[in-house]
């Protein structure tokens, strides 16, 4: 088949999964789409391997340390731009942060850092491997929650946060804990993007990103709906990456793409859009990545989009894609 063909093959094929959608299953799709859970996470495929070690000093089965009930735990607020270590705080001037809770105990002294963040680095959890003896993309994007004695105080509030928000008790610090756990346990991957349908304040929120900020804001409403109350002096601002489209298509997972012969176009179209996005080690080829995969929206309107393992379409429109370091508020 000719390219032209091609395209339009999977040009038309889009537009009947679009009509199927929007005439059956439309009307009760949910939007923004749930965050998938898991009952428990699965082992990470050994393909991934981790440049630099998730979790290096935390405990290896993720156990969390028993308060006394009667303890006075304050909470920290904690904020540091991404790769600061390998950039300095360029990555801070485009307001590219890392989000992380730090608590402190009275009674022992003892301090603690609480953070949610990728197995592999972002580039790994925002573009797939293309494989040449598997026909789907191969993912690496687990993200997991990683807690660890003490906390850095330079390197949070040198060119970050580190701000205290509050105390809690004993108990409610070991009640968070369990849910920590929990929430390890079933929440497993990484999603970079956060899809709307416009910059606007009403916009549609089609996909919620799962990253180290929203694990921050789950924890903080945990801890609010447990008792604690929190308050900031500054204005509490987070990193946003968003992706501006239509109305999403659902596509479907590995197994019916990639499985499928009907569906050739379809995966072909797929592997060809993350060609040139595929995951880079160093920040300056992300960048260039990023540009790339820019540009090509831009162009193509097109985006296809990974979330809860399964590929949705995005009709993209402008402004396409955004950074942004905007106000989420204390609960
Ligand atoms: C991304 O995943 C690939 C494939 O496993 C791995 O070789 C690479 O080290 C990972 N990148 C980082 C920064 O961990
Ligand atoms: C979360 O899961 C990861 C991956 O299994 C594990 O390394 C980590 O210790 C867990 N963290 C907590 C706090 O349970
Ligand atoms: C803060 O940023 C400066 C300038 O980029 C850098 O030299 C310094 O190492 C950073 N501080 C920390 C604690 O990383
Ligand atoms: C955490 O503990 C270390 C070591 O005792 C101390 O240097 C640091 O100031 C403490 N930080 C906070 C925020 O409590
Ligand atoms: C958003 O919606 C509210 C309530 O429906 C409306 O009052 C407001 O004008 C809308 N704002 C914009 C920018 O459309
Ligand atoms: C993939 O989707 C099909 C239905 O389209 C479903 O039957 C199958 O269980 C799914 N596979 C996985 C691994 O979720
Ligand atoms: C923080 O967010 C608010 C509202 O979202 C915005 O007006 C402000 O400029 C942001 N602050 C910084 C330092 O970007």
């Amino acid at each position: 088949m000719s390219h032209a063909a091609a395209v339009l093959g999977s040009k038309l094929l889009l537009l009947f999964l679009h009509v199927v959608a929007s005439i059956g299953l439309n009307a009760e799709q949910q939007w923004p789409v749930p965050y998938r859970r898991f009952d428990r996470r699965p082992d990470v495929d050994s393909y991934c391997q981790a440049l630099y070690p998730f979790c290096p000093t935390g405990d290896p089965d993720g156990r969390i340390p028993y308060m006394r009930d009667s303890d006075v735990v304050s909470v920290y607020r904690l904020q540091t731009p991404v790769w600061e270590f390998k950039y300095g705080d360029l990555l801070g001037k485009f307001h590219i942060m890392h989000d992380a809770i730090g608590f402190s105990s009275s009674e022992t002294g003892d301090n603690f850092t609480m953070e949610w963040y990728e197995l592999f680095q972002l580039g790994n959890c925002t573009f797939p491997h293309l494989r040449p003896e598997v026909s789907a993309p191969f993912w690496c994007n687990q993200g997991a929650a990683c807690f660890f004695q003490g906390i850095d105080d330079v390197h949070w509030s040198q060119n970050g946060t580190l701000e205290k928000i509050g105390e809690i008790t004993g108990r409610q610090f070991n009640d968070m804990a369990r849910w920590v756990q929990d929430d390890n346990e079933t929440g497993i991957y990484y999603e970079t993007w956060t899809v709307r349908s416009d910059p606007g304040p009403n916009a549609s929120v089609w996909f919620e990103s799962y990253d180290c900020s929203q694990f921050v804001h789950r924890t903080y409403r945990k801890l609010t709906e447990l008792g604690a109350k929190l308050s900031s002096r500054s204005q509490t601002n987070y990193t946003k990456i968003y992706l501006y489209s239509g109305e999403p298509t659902y596509l479907g997972n590995d197994s019916a793409i990639f499985g499928q012969p009907a569906l050739e176009n379809l995966a072909t179209d797929i592997r060809k859009f993350y060609h040139a996005f595929r995951p880079h080690q160093s920040f300056i080829d992300l960048a260039f990545s990023l540009l790339e995969a820019y540009k090509k929206v831009v162009l193509d309107k097109s985006f296809y989009l990974y979330y809860n393992f399964e590929y949705w379409h995005l009709p993209m429109k402008a402004p396409y894609m955004q950074i942004t370091y905007e106000e989420v508020p204390l609960p």
